[in-house]
């Protein structure tokens, strides 16, 4: 409002109160426009602003898409609070651009600042490439820089793909808890959940539910129950993990995509349908953000020529080696590794790295890993010597595992004498359940959403490909 108080603002306003109430566009609408338009309205942030002495051009972005609209005016409605970063209000006619890299642009009747900003303390600076590093200490502003404008709206479209593929093939989506009990894959990694003191009752109740409480480590146990229902479920929410970790590819709070199918004996079904996830949503982001996705191959990852290697996995089948054979390359391999490949050990990222060099660069499923190392709820593959579970990690060049998931042991027997192995049966009476009442071979998987986008966009650090980094110095969002 400062801005209709100056004398341009004034003036606008004036005018404004003579002109029939125009049509509202985005961005992106104005810019698709087939046709002229005499009384348009289009709102938005400043990130160009150019005066000439017989006109003055303005770039004017709403997130609605990358390219931003230009606005043609009369120098005369230049005026002092009309900067970059600052929120205006256009009214005038929508006319065909006369360059030849737009297809309209806007000419003003009107601007009036709705919101100014000061140029000389807002951290972003017009037409600047600002690295991904400098904007992260700004998670509040970062937002309306090129990179993460595309970033997040290359994020919503591949929200919604991902709700699509699985509702276009029968699947029910199930919002499982955030707050839970249940520790999924018993690696301890757990976030504890407590009333602040003030809202504790007494001094003797220890936990706010009576038992301890963890935000989830995975959806994938309450999935299994409504797979005994609904026969194909999924779930794409928060994930909590615990990991102190300060890595490129670990996050605190990430969004996982989980499945779970009923009546799937083989694994190969289940590696199916992580393939065809992961193919059909690249290809509905390529096809929906073409320019947002640009950005990123062209000057976030250029060397990675990561669009020429999506364009090959989307054509080619994905590669599948079993963990005994992936053993027996990295024991082969003429590098040497920090941690020695050993049967029954886990493959570190240095030996993922490895695997999909060694394939050539592409999605490698490896399937059938040492039952000692995997969670209790692996179904057992009976086999030995070297006693394995049907377990499946797709794992991507240039960030390891980006799937995880088996088929679910169904049989009471097994379960129930692993569980009692582990000192768990009292605790999974409910899920021991599912086995008496029903039971069906079934199993599922977890994509991590955010590895996905590092993944498809080339991007380096996991934290460039969430909306907000977690507490960064100067914000504490
Ligand atoms: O392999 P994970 O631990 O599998 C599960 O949680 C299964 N219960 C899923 C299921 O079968 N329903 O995790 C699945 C994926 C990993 O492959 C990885 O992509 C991602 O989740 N992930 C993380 N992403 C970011 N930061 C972290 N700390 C992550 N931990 C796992």
């Amino acid at each position: 409002m400062l801005g209709a108080r100056t004398q341009g603002g004034w003036r606008a306003l004036r005018r404004c109160a003579s002109l029939p109430r125009a049509v509202r566009l985005r961005v992106r609408e104005a810019l698709g426009a087939r046709e002229a338009a005499d009384a348009v309205r289009v709102q938005g942030w400043v990130r160009s602003v150019r005066s000439q002495k017989e006109v003055l051009f303005l770039h004017i972005n709403d997130g609605s898409s990358l390219e931003h609209l230009q606005v043609v005016a009369n120098p005369s409605l230049e005026n002092r609070v009309l900067t970059f970063g600052s929120a205006v209000e256009v009214q005038g006619k929508l006319v065909k651009s006369p360059h030849r890299k737009q297809n309209m642009e806007l000419q003003a009747e009107t601007i009036r600042v709705v919101g100014p900003c000061d140029i000389w303390s807002f951290p972003l600076k017009m037409k600047e490439r600002h690295p991904l590093e400098y904007v992260r200490q700004f998670p509040h502003l970062r937002c309306r820089n090129n990179t993460l404008g595309s970033l997040l709206r290359i994020r919503s479209e591949a929200t919604a793909a991902i709700h699509s593929f699985f509702q276009d093939n029968g699947y029910v989506h199930i919002h499982t808890p955030i707050i839970t009990s249940n520790d999924c894959e018993g690696a301890g990694e757990l976030f504890q959940i407590e009333a602040s003191s003030e809202v504790r009752e007494s001094a003797e109740k220890t936990h706010f539910f009576n038992v301890p409480a963890f935000l989830t480590v995975s959806g994938q146990l309450h999935l299994e129950v409504m797979a005994g229902a609904f026969t194909h479920v999924f779930t794409f929410g928060p994930t909590f993990r615990a990991e102190n970790s300060q890595s490129r590819r670990h996050l605190a709070e990430f969004y996982m995509v989980e499945a779970e199918l009923s009546f799937t004996e083989s694994l190969q079904d289940i590696m199916q349908v992580m393939e065809d996830l992961f193919k059909t949503v690249t290809s509905t982001v390529l096809s929906r953000c073409p320019h947002d996705v640009e950005l990123f191959h062209k000057y976030v990852a250029p060397a990675q020529k990561t669009k020429d290697r999506l364009e090959q996995i989307l054509k080619n089948k994905f590669v599948t080696i079993s963990y005994s054979e992936a053993v027996e390359i990295l024991k082969q391999a003429s590098q040497t590794f920090t941690f020695k490949p050993e049967w029954g050990c886990d493959l570190q990222t240095e030996h993922e790295k490895y695997l999909v060099k060694h394939c050539g660069e592409i999605p490698v499923f490896v399937i059938n890993y040492p039952y000692d190392l995997k969670p209790f709820y692996m179904r057992d593959n009976e086999d030995g010597p070297q006693h394995t579970v049907a377990a499946v990690d797709l794992l991507v060049p240039g960030i390891g595992e980006l799937c995880g998931g088996s088929l679910r042991e169904e049989r009471l027997p097994f379960l129930e004498s692993r569980l009692q192995r582990l000192g768990l049966t009292d605790a999974y009476q409910w899920y021991l359940d599912l086995r008496k009442f029903g039971s069906v071979p079934h199993g599922g998987f977890g994509m991590g959403f955010e590895r996905y986008l590092q993944y498809i966009l080339g991007v380096d650090n996991i934290k460039d490909v969430i909306p907000f980094p977690r507490f960064s110095h100067s914000c504490l969002l």
